[in-house]
């Protein structure tokens, strides 16, 4: 009884005409991570809602469709210098290495990565232009996939609720910044190995890796986090910028993960990573490569 009122009242919600539709700003990542955000961004804009997504000059992405609005502005870096990152960073995977060796190698080449295509967020914010035209537009909210961060410094300049759709962060950032508890006696840390059944020593190893958990994500997003302090002026830490979402979008599925609790304004949408099944082009190698980034 209860599921059929609920369906006939979602059903009556989106109908167009009955609902108004709202102005939504969209950060998107860049990548495989696009590949699945375009299918709700278009599907948002066919139900009524103005968008608009917010793009570098120079970006992996094609935004070629009529069903929204695409806002580019100008950048520094070249697309071959983003490409030399990203080779960089698939190639540190692909060593063979001693393992203390590759750990460090890998961080290297991931804060490398993160650095220069956070540059672009760096542009964002000197285009006066596009800043003026974001503040101007009044935008109800911001969807955004937050992996480099960009999104979620641009809905706190702006004092904008805003909605997380991404596949994680590393470092749990996804399940610290919500709240939620994260019992180191049966949660496996990443890169542990462990299972939620740990002996003793695997506690204690999941331990001393959740210490590390803060140091790393803090070299990761070190330039986004410098210039989040420059423009909100106050000192910011990641959770800072990620704890005021509204929703969590995660995409990914519960029957992957180990039993945890998570928050209400969490939501687990599936895998729809990579959602068209079309064969890559021969033209864009790295889309197929960025799927690691999952
Ligand atoms: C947006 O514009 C208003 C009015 O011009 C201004 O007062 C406000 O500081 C601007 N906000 C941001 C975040 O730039």
């Amino acid at each position: 009884m209860i599921s059929w009122l609920c369906c006939a009242w979602t059903f009556i919600l989106l109908l167009p005409g009955l609902s108004d539709g709202g102005k939504l700003l969209v950060v998107p990542m860049v990548g495989s991570h696009w590949l699945s955000m375009q299918e709700v961004v278009e599907k948002l804009s066919e139900r009524g809602h103005e968008v608009v997504v917010v793009l570098p000059e120079v970006s992996w992405q094609t935004a070629t469709t009529q069903a929204y609005t695409v806002k580019t502005y100008p950048v520094s870096r070249t697309l071959e210098e983003l490409d030399n990152a990203f080779q960089q960073y698939v190639a540190a995977h692909l060593k063979e290495m001693p393992s203390p060796l590759k750990v460090l190698e890998l961080y290297k080449s991931s804060v490398h990565v993160f650095n220069t295509f956070f540059t672009q967020c760096r542009d964002l914010f000197n285009s006066k232009e596009t800043l003026q035209y974001l503040n101007q537009s009044g935008f109800d909210a911001i969807l955004t996939d937050p992996a480099f961060m960009c999104g979620a410094v641009v809905a706190n300049h702006f004092s904008l609720p805003f909605v997380f759709f991404m596949r994680g962060f590393p470092c749990s950032l996804h399940y610290t910044a919500p709240q939620c508890p994260n019992p180191l006696s049966y949660i496996p840390r990443l890169f542990t190995f462990n299972s939620d059944r740990m002996t003793f020593f695997q506690r204690v190893e999941n331990a001393l890796i959740s210490l590390l958990e803060l140091v790393y994500c803090n070299g990761f997003y070190e330039d986004a986090l410098t210039l989040s302090s420059e423009i909100l002026q106050r000192d910011v830490s990641l959770l800072d910028l990620l704890n005021s979402a509204s929703i969590w979008l995660l995409r990914f599925d519960f029957v992957f993960e180990y039993v945890r609790p998570v928050m209400p304004n969490m939501v687990f949408v599936g895998g729809i990573n990579c959602a068209k099944k079309k064969p890559l082009s021969k033209a864009s190698p790295f889309f197929s490569k960025l799927c690691i980034f999952r």
